[in-house]
């Protein structure tokens, strides 16, 4: 599709931040120019910026894991993340890096319209109630986790399903299971 390879190649020159100079390869996003769901992350990891890929690091296996316990095919969804490129040493997105990358998540949502949008951890998940109006449903992803918001946009209808980040559940078995409570949600 040539908008996303427009938007692909935005991106493979953007020198918009600092995370430029630092990062091997952007990640962009993959899946389906189809799909009716899609999953945003918050910033490319180790592995990620070595293979330009979202989620096939460590959370990623845990990712596929969950996408796995509810039939759900990788090939069938869209995986992006707020930032395309990763902070040094995993650290946290500034609100800066936030305001300057999310343009670009911003025109991957009006490519794709999906039909549920799953935010994973607190960075995607304050972001994205932001943007659909919901300022004031934020309240931190221990509150919120598993509850489906529904909002209407250009493109239709637009379930906002809040998840934890599946990096919590690496050392924290009690976590998994939450994880797949809240992936029922999502079938
Ligand atoms: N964590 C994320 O948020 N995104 C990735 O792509 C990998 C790890």
């Amino acid at each position: 599709m040539k908008e996303l390879q427009l938007l692909k190649e935005q991106i493979l020159n953007c020198k918009r931040c600092d995370l430029h100079k630092t990062r091997t390869n952007p990640v962009i996003g993959e899946g389906s120019l189809d799909a009716h769901i899609m999953f945003i992350g918050e910033a490319p990891g180790f592995n990620e910026d070595k293979q330009g890929k979202p989620f096939v690091g460590q959370a990623g296996k845990i990712f596929d894991e969950l996408l796995n316990s509810i039939n759900l095919k990788r090939e069938k969804i869209y995986i992006t993340n707020i930032l395309k490129c990763r902070p040094p040493n995993n650290r946290n997105p500034t609100q800066e890096e936030i305001k300057i990358c999310s343009s670009y998540l911003n025109k991957q949502i009006d490519i794709i319209k999906p039909k549920v949008i799953c935010c994973l951890g607190n960075f995607a998940t304050d972001y994205i109630l932001k943007k659909f109006g919901l300022k004031d449903k934020i309240q931190g992803i221990s509150k919120i986790h598993g509850k489906v918001f529904s909002v209407s946009s250009l493109s239709g209808l637009i379930k906002i399903i809040p998840i934890y980040h599946p990096a919590v559940a690496t050392y924290n078995s009690n976590m998994l299971e939450i994880l797949k409570k809240d992936f029922e949600k999502i079938k």
